[in-house]
């Protein structure tokens, strides 16, 4: 065996990547190790938000960094002592599904609120502060609760709602609300259902808004948020990319050594993101491989290739491995097994060609942090098994489809960062605008998107139909408005039409465009009718086996963005 640790690294099937330890910095706290004090990182200011099952936890760690100040979502039942070595500089407790005083509903250690770090209770926060502080919540009164915009009227303009007018309109959504105050609290809002909208503790600055800041329906909702992040938990405006940057790229040399780094490259923002900055930190100990696993878009390989390896002068191994994966997903339609068994794949043939390459130590991936939570990963792994909180709601690719007996290491420098902001970290380091701006497209490509079986006919018909969608798109200088289009094959449903006075019994192709701020919450883009006409008529003409299109006019929620 060799004596580089690297490749004992690789060798210890039980060896966590101290990359991810020394990129998050609150990633191994699990394990009390005191020593964290003293990493660098944990200068870093931050705000911690603790989960209590809300969709919209991360939407308000996304919120805290566009005031550029660094957040985390971290799971509910932190204990304090953890906590304490996160040094944060303000905690905000989310909303949630649950009642505070239902049995088993998820709890807080009530010494976190005798830490003197500034606390924002929002909703459920609002109302387990309330509980813990010795103050009484129940059902609204009259039941039915409050749900959608309201109107809130403010009865202090100090702390949180510092230089606001003294109305507001509001987004709520809660069946329970405040009866009574713990001691020292008072009412610093109201509205027409809910007497007790907003509460203040000036002295310990605690705070609580029974609304939502954190959605764009709030008014002032990033004022607010301001309020607490600046004035309140006196952070700087000082996390940007440059930061990230510099921070990462030390990270990166030092976790990775001597050792060699393998780069799973498919041409998307993330992962040729990740190329340059593996590029720039570590040089000629990256090697990029593209796996073509046939289920890419339309000549996306060829380009890819030549981007790289002509224009950037980056080498990039490329493998076929088109039937392999076919062969695979054989006769499978159920959408997570296609996931899974396309996600175990991927990393058995990086296995395999690393091999021929030598001793490879990492395997980097361009893993988002919306990857993360949407997997039910990251957040909760402090927690017991059995104690996720989050629904899962599909297997990404780069997450839940890989298998637990990797001999790799992850290298994941992305992995809590949101799509935007990695689009900026790629501006940053001169990655291209037609590479930054390329709409995502998932791990398990076109397979996704076939609903139904994947056999190369399907392929072939989706990948037609999908270039003609973004060709139209881009015509009519729509491209970069929308978050994504792309089309989807109804394999398995037929229907009848009519073609030069013939019937035609045929399948139907969905277009799906979407306008996003980050793949979490999406709506459906709406595309002027003449560019829809002639993708439809485009399709219909020059696609055999398609006789009807249909536009997806889905919101996310309650639709993913992608069918499977
Ligand atoms: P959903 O379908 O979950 O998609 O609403 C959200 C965003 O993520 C992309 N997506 C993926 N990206 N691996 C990826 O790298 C995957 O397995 C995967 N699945 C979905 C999707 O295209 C959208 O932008």
């Amino acid at each position: 065996m060799s004596n580089n640790p690297n490749i004992n690294i690789f060798l210890d099937p039980n060896y966590k990547s101290s990359f991810t330890a020394l990129n998050e910095p609150f990633e191994d706290l699990s394990q009390s190790d005191s020593s964290l004090e003293s990493n660098s990182r944990s200068n870093l200011q931050n705000i911690v938000i603790l989960d209590f099952g809300s969709q919209y936890s991360e939407l308000i760690a996304r919120r805290v960094r566009e005031l550029k100040v660094y957040s985390e979502v971290l799971s509910h039942n932190i204990s304090v002592e953890k906590l304490r070595l996160l040094c944060p500089q303000g905690i905000i407790l989310s909303g949630g599904p649950a009642s505070v005083y239902e049995k088993g509903s998820p709890d807080i250690d009530p010494e976190i609120f005798e830490l003197g770090i500034p606390i924002l209770g929002i909703c459920y926060g609002m109302q387990i502060t309330v509980l813990t502080m010795g103050g009484k919540v129940a059902p609204i009164h009259l039941g039915g609760g409050e749900y959608g915009k309201a109107k809130l009227f403010l009865d202090s303009t100090d702390g949180i709602f510092s230089g606001l007018e003294n109305s507001l309109m509001t987004w709520m959504s809660h069946g329970d609300s405040v009866l009574t105050l713990p001691d020292g609290f008072q009412i610093i809002a109201h509205t027409a259902r809910t007497p007790i909208a907003a509460i203040a503790n000036e002295e310990k600055k605690i705070y609580g808004v029974q609304f939502h800041p954190e959605v764009v329906h709030s008014e002032k909702g990033m004022e607010i948020l301001a309020n607490f992040v600046y004035r309140i938990a006196n952070c700087k405006a000082e996390w940007t990319t440059g930061q990230f940057l510099n921070n990462s790229i030390n990270e990166v040399k030092e976790t990775v050594g001597e050792g060699k780094v393998l780069l799973a490259l498919s041409g998307g923002v993330d992962s040729s993101a990740l190329a340059f900055l593996l590029n720039k930190a570590i040089g000629k100990q990256l090697t990029c491989m593209f796996i073509d696993q046939g289920f890419m878009r339309l000549n996306e390989p060829e380009k890819l290739l030549q981007v790289f390896r002509e224009q950037f002068k980056i080498p990039v191994i490329y493998v076929n491995a088109k039937e392999r994966f076919l062969n695979k997903v054989k006769g499978i339609t159920d959408p997570e097994h296609k996931r899974k068994l396309i996600g175990e794949e991927f990393i058995r043939v990086f296995e395999e060609e690393s091999t021929k390459l030598g001793p490879i130590a990492f395997l980097a991936q361009g893993t988002l942090y919306p990857d993360i939570i949407e997997s039910a990963g990251a957040n909760y792994d402090r927690q017991k098994p059995g104690e996720k909180i989050a629904v899962k709601i599909k297997s990404h690719h780069n997450v839940g489809g890989l298998p637990e007996n990797m001999k790799f290491k992850l290298l994941e420098p992305f992995r809590k960062l949101f799509k935007d902001e990695v689009r900026r970290v790629a501006r940053e380091l001169g990655v291209p605008t037609r590479i930054t701006k390329r709409h995502p497209f998932p791990g398990p490509g076109l397979a996704i998107r076939i609903i139904g079986e994947i056999t190369e006919e399907r392929l072939n018909i989706l990948r037609m139909a999908d270039y003609i969608a973004r060709e139209e798109i881009d015509e009519a200088g729509l491209y970069d408005s929308v978050w994504q289009i792309f089309a989807v094959l109804l394999a398995d449903i037929k229907s009848v039409g009519v073609m030069g006075d013939k019937r035609t019994y045929a399948s139907p192709i969905v277009i799906r465009a979407i306008k996003s701020e980050d793949g979490m919450t999406a709506d459906w883009a709406h595309l002027p009718y003449e560019v829809l006409e002639k993708i439809s008529t485009r399709i219909i003409n020059e696609v055999a086996g398609i006789n009807r299109v249909v536009y997806d006019i889905t919101s996310k929620p309650p639709g993913t963005i992608e069918w499977e």
